[in-house]
């Protein structure tokens, strides 16, 4: 196949266009690949040794690519005009003021990136949506560069990122599925295909779905709310269980064998988080009630009530084992960052966990193997010498004199722990809350602790 000899500009330099840059930079040696932003900080993070994110085998994909055909600046405009091709990886967060707040997306980065590749551009340009945006986003990216621009004609085409945080290198390596919208005109087509040429480099061709623009921008929401559903379907199997002594894995298993239901994504836990699911769930929401369809909204967004009650009802069943009281009480955190193998905390249950115990008055000693310190301080709006919150170096530091562990990221580290030494150090009674029913639950119950998991009957401790 003939490789295409482009020039890439990607803006937004995140946990998408970051990593995702990076993939097409290796996949794709004959073009040139600059991502920007406006966050020098990130850039020089990208620049150096020390990425700006955690993700298995990114270091080694952008050390290949970086300097050769992969460029991180700050100068968004020259890059804008050497590109033919833009990508906008922007953060499109929901809004927190005004109309549609705590449920609209807020487009004013998508906006400004528009304002700013009209000023720029001085030939037509692709620019390819890979934010995640409400349906319809492209008319607006077409308006701002028909009306600021100097007359030309660019073509506007939604590929989504699928790509899920801890796992994104080997999502993008290996992707379920391309998808691109594009205008059914002959532009349209022929935009279309110069990003079906691009991405055919190393995913296979019936990989790559192209969709109408509307479709393939709606198609990314709905991923998202179908996912973060699952989830909070299980959790609220999981309150079931507790209350019947069924065991919700169990259940989990014997329903993901049916191939019609699956069994990936049924994991109970103490709840999702991320930057993604509840933002995209509550665009949807608000989408719905938008075009008038005020009974699809309320389904959806039982989704996010449903997990808002998971962490909720995890922080009531600490409170409640601990004699109803936390005040003053060292209680031990395993994992912060919303998921294992990242270190983003966006969203992250740990947050609304922690800051629930401290409104309590708990001592949280808390330990994550990669977020930084500082990162957790300003999660819970704590400063360095508060005494409310310690964060340690290691894991088995944390549990010293505390009444409870918590887990709350499955990292895998947590599993090789000696139930016994942890034991040993702590308060009695010693339990373990374990939002993700990671570790051996009959092995810390023959150490002694009391141990309550997700969606199973507590045991009562040795
Ligand atoms: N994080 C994920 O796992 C994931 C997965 C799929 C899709 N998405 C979507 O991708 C988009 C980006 O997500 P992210 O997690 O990478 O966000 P992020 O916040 O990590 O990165 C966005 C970057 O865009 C930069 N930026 C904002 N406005 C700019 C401008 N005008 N010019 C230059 N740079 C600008 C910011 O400084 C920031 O560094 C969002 O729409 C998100 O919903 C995220």
């Amino acid at each position: 196949m003939m490789t295409p000899k482009i020039n890439i500009c990607c803006i937004g330099a995140g946990y998408v266009g970051g990593p995702t840059m990076a993939m097409i930079a290796a996949k794709c040696p004959d073009c040139r690949v600059e991502v920007v932003d406006l966050n020098e900080r990130r850039i020089a993070a990208w620049n150096s040794d020390e990425l700006p994110i955690y993700e298995p085998g990114l270091e080694d994909l952008v050390k290949a690519a970086k300097g050769r055909n992969l460029f991180f600046t700050t100068d968004v405009e020259s890059a804008v005009r050497r590109a033919d091709v833009v990508f906008v990886s922007v953060n499109t967060p929901t809004k927190t003021f005004g109309l549609g707040m705590d449920r609209a997306a807020d487009l004013r980065f998508v906006e400004a990136v528009a304002r700013t590749i009209a000023r720029s551009a001085d030939r037509p340009k692709i620019i390819v949506e890979k934010s995640t945006i409400p349906v319809r986003t492209a008319e607006l990216i077409h308006t701002i560069l028909a009306h600021s621009g100097n007359g030309m004609r660019h073509q506007v085409l939604s590929n989504p990122e699928f790509l899920a945080e801890g796992s994104a290198v080997a999502d993008l390596e290996n992707p379920d599925r391309i998808l691109i919208g594009g205008e059914s005109t002959p532009e349209g087509r022929e935009a279309m295909q110069v990003l079906v040429d691009l991405y055919a480099q190393w995913v296979p061709r019936d990989r790559i779905l192209t969709t109408n623009l509307w479709s393939s921008e709606l198609s990314k929401l709905v991923a998202n709310a179908f996912l973060a559903q699952r989830i909070s379907s299980i959790n609220s199997i999981s309150a079931l269980c507790e209350a019947t002594e069924a065991d919700v894995d169990e259940v989990a298993l014997a329903i993901g064998a049916d191939s019609r239901i699956g069994p990936k994504f049924l994991r109970a836990s103490v709840g999702f988080g991320g930057s993604c699911f509840q933002k995209d769930v509550l665009n949807l929401v608000y989408l719905c009630e938008h075009f008038g369809l005020p009974e699809a909204a309320a389904y959806w967004e039982q989704v996010i009530q449903m997990n808002d009650w998971q962490k909720r009802r995890f922080t009531v069943r600490v409170i409640r084992a601990l004699f109803n009281t936390v005040a003053g009480k060292a209680i031990a955190i395993w994992g912060f960052a919303f998921k294992k193998d990242t270190n983003d905390t966006r969203e992250s249950p740990a947050i609304s966990i922690c800051r629930q115990l401290l409104q309590e008055r708990a001592v949280l000693h808390i330990y994550d193997p990669k977020v930084k310190p500082e990162d957790i301080r300003s999660a819970l709006g704590v400063g360095e010498g508060d005494p409310a919150v310690r964060v340690a170096e290691d894991a088995l530091t944390t549990v010293n004199g505390a009444h409870a562990l918590l887990v709350l990221t499955e990292w895998d580290e947590f599993r090789s722990v000696n139930p016994a030494q942890i034991f040993q150090q702590m308060m009695k009674p010693a339990w373990v809350f374990d939002g993700r029913n990671l570790l051996d639950h009959q092995a810390l119950r023959t150490a002694g602790f009391r141990v309550e998991g997700i969606g199973r009957a507590p045991l009562p401790g040795a």
